[in-house]
């Protein structure tokens, strides 16, 4: 049966490595067996085969791939997967299109004979591959069908993993920029206030403003962090003892908790605040900064490769041997693979699904050490 594999959601560094490991671990069990490429995440499913997908794809495909940032496979997210709620006007135009998109894809999946379909992504991307999954079962009754899921997003906000694809090496972006932001704030003794990824978790955030050495970090899971007159007060005490910057890193996942206009109140307030008036002889220059995109730029950490080769290889277990590290997994059986320390794991990809996104907890050992490593009102030093 024919193997298909696609990158999806948000691009990640280390895609290019998963897909060539998962190639690569194929080939070298059964050198016949037919794989094919998907381009563009889901949207390679559901186009004309001849532009969108790669046939049975010889090694040359996967050459020089494995150093390269984002996903020589093209990904994208899908609207028609995304349905609003019920009662929204566009709901049945909604369930109508996503209709469509599930007759062309799940024929395109059987035309091209594939049954193990690989998908490398994030939640989102594993929600729609589910859906995609019971479509073809309904449609396809007496043929087998299975998703192997490889987790990779910067958010690194997958269940079941410790580590997803990319986020290695997004953070190895942030503390970079963390870095170069120091230098000009430092100069300046002035705040700044910058903007990660992470619209719903902030992992990202979290990390790097522990490892960039931030003052504080707001996050949207926990409404202390980003409470402006907390970080005002924080930073007035900070100043008062002499600090002379702040780096205040904030996840984008703020902006839709606290407001879109967050990061200008914060700094309205940092402005305004009298106590740093006065320490500063006038108020205190504050400037908004954003890393975007650019988390998402250049060459993978070998981290983020080494992982992505070993999620790659354990998803042609899953699919050749039905087993990882020994556990077995059945010929029907979604899964998400995944790594718990050095372990390799597959964990059902209905439970991944269920408990993604992951978020940051007050209890989380990552946000502990936030608390002590960023200032505090009550710091005695
Ligand atoms: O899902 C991963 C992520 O990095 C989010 O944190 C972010 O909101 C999103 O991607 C942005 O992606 P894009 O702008 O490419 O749609």
């Amino acid at each position: 049966m024919t193997v298909g594999i696609l990158t999806s959601g948000g691009d990640a560094l280390g895609m290019n490595a998963a897909v060539r490991a998962a190639f690569r671990a194929i080939k070298m069990r059964e050198p016949d067996r037919e794989i094919v490429f998907f381009r563009d995440g889901f949207r390679g499913l559901a186009g004309r085969l001849d532009s969108s997908s790669d046939r049975n794809v010889d090694r040359s495909s996967i050459r020089d791939i494995i150093h390269r940032g984002g996903t020589f496979l093209g990904t994208g997210r899908v609207k028609e997967m995304i349905l609003p709620a019920e009662d929204h006007p566009d709901y049945t135009t909604a369930v109508a299109a996503r209709d469509k998109f599930l007759r062309l894809a799940t024929a395109n999946l059987f035309q091209t004979g594939v049954r193990d379909l690989i998908v490398i992504g994030g939640d989102g991307s594993f929600r729609g591959a589910r859906v995609i999954a019971d479509a073809f079962r309904t449609t396809f009754t007496d043929e087998r069908f299975r998703v192997v899921g490889i987790p990779a997003t910067i958010d690194n906000d997958i269940a079941g993993t410790d580590f997803s694809i990319g986020y290695d090496t997004a953070m190895n972006n942030v503390v970079d920029a963390i870095r170069k932001i120091r230098d000009t704030v430092e100069s300046h003794r002035r705040a700044i206030v910058l903007e990660v990824m992470g619209n719903t978790s902030g992992w990202l955030a979290l990390q790097c403003a522990i490892a960039g050495g931030a003052a504080a970090v707001a996050i949207p899971e926990i409404a202390d962090s980003y409470s402006i007159p907390r970080l005002t007060a924080a930073v007035t005490a900070g100043a008062l003892r002499d600090y002379r910057y702040f780096i205040i890193v904030v996840a984008e996942g703020v902006m839709k908790v606290a407001g879109a206009d967050w990061m200008q109140r914060l700094k309205t307030s940092l402005e305004l605040e009298p106590q740093l008036i006065r320490h500063l002889n006038g108020p205190m220059e504050v400037r908004l900064n954003s890393v975007g995109h650019i988390a998402r730029g250049g060459s993978p950490t070998a981290f983020d490769n080494t992982l992505a080769g070993m999620l790659g290889a354990a998803a042609a277990e899953v699919i050749q041997l039905g087993e990882v590290e020994g556990v077995r997994v059945g010929m029907d059986d979604h899964v998400v693979v995944g790594c718990r320390g050095v372990d390799m794991v597959a964990v059902p990809l209905e439970d991944v699904v269920r408990r993604s996104p992951r978020l940051v907890t007050s209890g989380s050992s990552l946000y502990r050490l936030a608390t002590q490593l960023t200032l505090g009102v009550e710091q005695p030093f």
